[in-house]
């Protein structure tokens, strides 16, 4: 059998069902208090901190989710990093995916193992190494970044969790509207597409439907990740306008954590409001229009002649004023108005 020390961390843990720690393992310990400190263990290596030593060697041969003491007696509960610690603690050029979002992106993106996916930005790696656990090494990734230096930082970080090259990836510097198309196999024969599923975080997804069309095969996601409304519009109006997507869906997620001490259950006063928006359509067959709801306009609504009137630059009367009826919120009646003020005299609560 090949030496333990040289596989990735992620075969030798298949095949360590013992899970014991080896020189060369990222190892997170913690403290009492939750304090993390990630360590890679060497021969002859120390952990120092204001309290004590704790030397390598007492981790070395011990399995997974040991305690361990250091010089002074301080107690470490030692663990192999998850894939979530190790996303949120990889070093970054660009902004990362967050765990939250990537894992998201591989139910609704419905990433499955054989895969074919094409991303585009890579940034710092951190969706990549999401995307590349779920096509496993019978799929395949291609991730086209358009800064070197970042796909430099993605190559290190993605190398660094797999402890290796991964068999499934391809990384290209460029930008994807024009790359993509230009690898070998993305088009068939047929001028039929042959990717499964096309996943982009980056500032403007909308530049990259049209490619996204030509190589993803018929019924295959399109997936955006995007920070702003904004970016999310145009990518939906740019997927309408293509006419060869489904119905765009929109969503956002919220993770609320909680805070679990004696009887004080309850969520956290803190929470991550806002990463990003996630976005999927589907490829229609090619040349086959999607179809459409017929949508009767909501009151509120505006035709393009009015949306594009300099004078009210689309919303609400001449004035520039917008109005209930321009955000579809239903008015306040002159009933509920004279009842809210009957209340408010009678002392009444609501
Ligand atoms: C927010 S980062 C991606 C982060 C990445 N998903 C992660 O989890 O680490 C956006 C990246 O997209 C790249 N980019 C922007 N437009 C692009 C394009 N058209 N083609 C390829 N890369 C692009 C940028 O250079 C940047 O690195």
């Amino acid at each position: 059998m090949e030496d333990p020390t040289n596989m990735p961390p992620e075969t030798r843990a298949r095949l360590d069902r013992t899970g014991a720690f080896v020189i060369g393992d990222k190892v997170q310990l913690s403290d009492i208090k939750g304090r993390l400190h990630t360590i890679t263990l060497k021969e002859g290596g120390e952990f120092h901190s204001h309290r004590g030593v704790l030397r390598h060697e007492t981790l070395i041969g011990q399995p997974d989710g040991s305690v361990v003491k250091d010089s002074q007696g301080t107690e470490y509960q030692a663990l192999r990093p998850l894939y979530s610690d190790y996303m949120l603690s990889m070093p970054r050029g660009a902004a990362i995916v967050y765990p939250k979002d990537a894992a998201q992106i591989l139910m609704w993106g419905d990433i499955f193992p054989g895969a074919r996916v094409l991303e585009a930005g890579v940034g710092s790696g951190g969706l990549t190494t999401a995307l590349l656990r779920a096509v496993g090494e019978q799929g395949s990734v291609h991730s086209i970044e358009r800064r070197e230096d970042f796909a430099e930082i993605a190559r290190m970080n993605v190398e660094t969790f797999f402890g290796g090259e991964h068999p499934a990836w391809n990384l290209s510097v460029g930008s994807f509207q024009d790359y993509a198309p230009e690898i070998p196999g993305v088009i068939g024969e047929d001028g039929v597409g042959t990717i499964d599923r096309v996943v982009l975080d980056m500032l403007a997804p909308w530049e990259c439907v049209e490619t996204a069309a030509q190589v993803l095969v018929p019924g295959g996601v399109f997936l955006a990740y995007v920070a702003t409304v904004t970016q999310m519009s145009r990518t939906v109006e740019a997927l309408r306008d293509h006419g060869e997507f489904t119905e765009p869906r929109a969503w956002e997620s919220f993770v609320r954590t909680w805070h679990l001490e004696g009887l004080a259950v309850r969520p956290d006063h803190r929470m991550n409001a806002h990463t990003g928006f996630l976005l999927t359509a589907r490829r229609t067959a090619p040349g086959t229009q999607a179809l459409t709801r017929v949508r009767r306009p909501a009151p509120g609504s505006h035709d393009e002649e009015e949306l594009n009137c300099p004078e009210n630059e689309g919303f609400g009367g001449g004035g520039g004023e917008w109005t209930e009826k321009d955000l579809g919120e239903r008015g306040v009646s002159a009933r509920k108005v004279r009842r809210a003020k009957r209340d408010i005299r009678q002392g009444r609560d609501r």
